[in-house]
């Protein structure tokens, strides 16, 4: 970087670990929280309501942490405050696309203050490490059509669409983009 440039993304540093049940409390929170910021806007608020209590609460994702089908990854900044999480499916594959040995990256988020700065980019690597000692040969997931933020990352991240699926949100049925990457040997 040139002398005197200071840069608008410095390094953070996070750590990113599995959750275990003493997280589950923090992550329903974290999980309803972003999915209505995110989301909120684009929704009508009985959706909404409908879709966060059916997806988010304690005892939920103290099932979903302890589901050895699930991997759920924090990542946490140096002061131990949440910054986003993953979870991965996985033997679980996209309808109608050919694969032969997928996993599903079911939810990522990161919260805004650590949004556009390398964090995400940071919590997909720890995806990808995870998924290859799972043995999985193909990550892919749904993002909605509408959520182009993702969508770009996703292809910076080496993702392309491959077909499109349903997400209901409440009573809404919302068409997902189905995006996947090859995760190489
Ligand atoms: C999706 C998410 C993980 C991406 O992380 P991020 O830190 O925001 O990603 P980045 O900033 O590295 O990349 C986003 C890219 O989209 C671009 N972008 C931002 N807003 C955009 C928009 N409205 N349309 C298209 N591109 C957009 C950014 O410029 C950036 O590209 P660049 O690096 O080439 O400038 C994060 O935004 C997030 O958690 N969002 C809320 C929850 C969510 O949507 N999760 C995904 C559910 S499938």
């Amino acid at each position: 970087m040139p002398h005197g440039v200071v840069s608008q993304t410095p390094e953070i540093e996070l750590s990113i670990r599995p959750a275990t049940i003493a997280d589950a409390a923090a992550l329903s929170e974290f999980g309803a929280r972003t999915f209505f910021e995110t989301f909120a806007a684009d929704n009508t608020p009985e959706d909404m309501r409908l879709h966060l209590q059916s997806a988010w609460r304690p005892e939920l994702q103290r099932a979903e942490i302890t589901d050895p089908t699930l991997d759920t990854l924090l990542a946490r900044d140096a002061h131990g405050v949440l910054a986003g999480f993953a979870q991965l499916r996985a033997d679980h594959a996209p309808a109608g696309v050919p694969t032969s040995k997928p996993i599903e990256l079911k939810r990522f988020y990161v919260d805004k203050p650590w949004q556009g700065r390398g964090a995400a980019r940071r919590l997909m690597e720890a995806v990808e490490a995870r998924a290859r000692v799972r043995g999985a040969r193909e990550l892919w997931l749904g993002v909605w059509e509408r959520n182009e933020r993702a969508q770009a990352f996703y292809r910076k991240c080496g993702f392309r669409q491959v077909g499109t699926q349903v997400f209901v949100v409440g009573t809404d049925p919302q068409t997902d983009h189905v995006m996947l990457r090859e995760l190489g040997v």
